[in-house]
């Protein structure tokens, strides 16, 4: 926990309460109200979280208003351009760049973890075909605490440790399988003598009939994805595996808790949504008719990939993604695509929008990472499981991060009451 050498003093009616301030090391200062109710019998009402810091963490920093976004202080853009996603996995996990010799360890570990157990092939077989691969995440990951039985014990660091690692390099098997499984084709096992994303790809586009040859540039571009999604401080799945965890359930269970999570639109399936909104949009002429609808407070529609509950300026990982598009697009030599052209022109229309500007709302993760995936071939259901498979290194390193925090509680939000007080029962006949 942070040094606190400030308070702030709270008055309510004759009570006064001194409420501690913690500084950290970077970003606006914490008011700790964990004895407020205690001393003063109230408590606060921040549904959403807009204001409130649910725990003490290390890992990354966001600063919204700068369009900052760091992971063990090292800012997203140099790791994006400079690192790779394993490289990335261990600095989230263990705080530092690895020296090359713990890289290589790392990387041998995880990639000697990306089979799953064969009896989980006969798990996959029950669900339907046309199941969206996101409920086939969530149910076969929950259902890993049924075949590892020796790393679901959080009370054992060394269990946590190998569960941390099945996660990590199974989640792309995983995934792979859910897609293989929708389209009819049998699942590939992966390679050891491939990159993490190039087995990825490997796993979803090889068939047994003939050679499948990995793109390098594709891998590269997709190795670039996971990097950019690979954590996100305290956001709605992160929180969710956090609070899952707090009362002690197992990793796989959590995780899957976080997958479930990061399915909704408002959240990681924002970049399915936004893929089908730009093609719903077709013609870059009818971007003003979508635009009208989005600040029309009657219309539930808004505009997917845009907005975001920190960055108040712009993402950062959308830069490199808008970027990415343009170059994966270029070297795959697709020329004038028009999912791009939509998106890049629904872009310029709404950030010269009063509306939008006012708001704060800018191209977020999600609102290029489509136009990229699917030029790769993945169809719109697979975008939120690849999200799913970037996230899970930052999951599961604040999983680690709690459970290793002495201040670990269970969590247990209190609420504003607004329903009837005490009544008696009435017999049904005196309804
Ligand atoms: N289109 C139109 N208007 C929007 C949008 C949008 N995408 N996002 C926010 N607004 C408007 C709201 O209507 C509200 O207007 P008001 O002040 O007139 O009432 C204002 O901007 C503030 O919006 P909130 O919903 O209060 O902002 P919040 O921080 O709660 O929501 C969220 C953030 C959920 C990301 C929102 O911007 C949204 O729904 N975006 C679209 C979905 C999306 O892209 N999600 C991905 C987020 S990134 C990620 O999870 C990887």
């Amino acid at each position: 926990m942070a040094d606190s050498t400030k308070s702030a003093t709270l008055s309510i009616g004759d009570k006064t309460v001194e409420l501690p301030i913690h500084h950290p090391t970077a970003g606006p200062d914490v008011l700790d109200i964990r004895k407020l109710y205690s001393q003063a019998g109230v408590f606060t009402y921040d549904p959403g979280y807009t204001s409130t810091a649910s725990c003490d963490s290390t890992i990354t920093f966001i600063d919204g208003d700068k369009g900052e976004l760091l992971h063990r202080g090292y800012p997203i853009d140099q790791l994006a351009s400079k690192s790779h996603y394993l490289e990335v996995c261990y600095l989230l996990l263990y705080g530092e760049l690895p020296k090359a010799g713990e890289l290589e360890e790392f990387e041998n570990t995880i990639t000697r973890h990306t089979m799953i157990h064969e009896q989980m092939h006969n798990f996959f077989r029950g669900y339907r075909r046309d199941a969206h691969p996101m409920a086939v995440m969530v149910g076969t990951v929950g259902a890993m605490a049924a075949f590892y039985h020796d790393s679901t014990d959080i009370s054992d660091p060394h269990q946590r440790e190998i569960a941390s690692h099945r996660l990590i390099a199974k989640m792309p098997t995983i995934a792979a399988m859910a897609y293989k499984y929708s389209v009819g084709q049998p699942f590939v096992y992966p390679r050891n003598d491939l990159s993490y994303a190039a087995n990825f790809l490997h796993m979803c586009f090889a068939v047994p009939a003939e050679e499948y040859v990995v793109n390098p540039i594709l891998a590269r571009a997709m190795d670039r994805i996971f990097t950019l999604h690979a954590d996100h401080e305290q956001n709605a799945s992160t929180s969710t595996v956090r609070l899952a965890s707090s009362s002690g359930a197992n990793p796989f269970a959590c995780i899957a808790a976080g997958i479930a999570c990061l399915w909704g639109p408002a959240h990681g399936g924002a970049n399915q949504a936004c893929l089908e909104m730009l093609k719903e949009i077709g013609d870059p002429e009818r971007i003003p008719e979508f635009l009208a609808r989005a600040k029309d407070k009657n219309d539930p529609f808004r505009l997917m990939g845009f907005g975001h509950r920190v960055y108040k300026n712009f993402d950062p990982r959308a830069k490199v993604m808008k970027q990415s598009a343009d170059e994966v697009l270029d070297l795959l030599g697709v020329e004038d695509n028009p999912v791009l052209a939509t998106a890049k022109e629904l872009e310029k229309q709404a950030l010269a929008d009063d509306y939008f500007v006012e708001r704060k709302l800018f191209p977020n993760v999600d609102f290029y990472s489509g136009v990229i995936l699917e030029a790769m071939g993945f169809p719109l259901s697979m975008f939120t499981p690849i999200f799913a498979v970037g996230r899970t290194v930052g999951w599961v390193s604040q999983w680690k991060e709690m459970l290793n925090d002495p201040q670990n509680k269970i969590g247990r939000p209190r609420q504003l009451y607004l329903g009837e007080t005490a009544r008696d029962y009435v017999d049904i006949e005196n309804r």
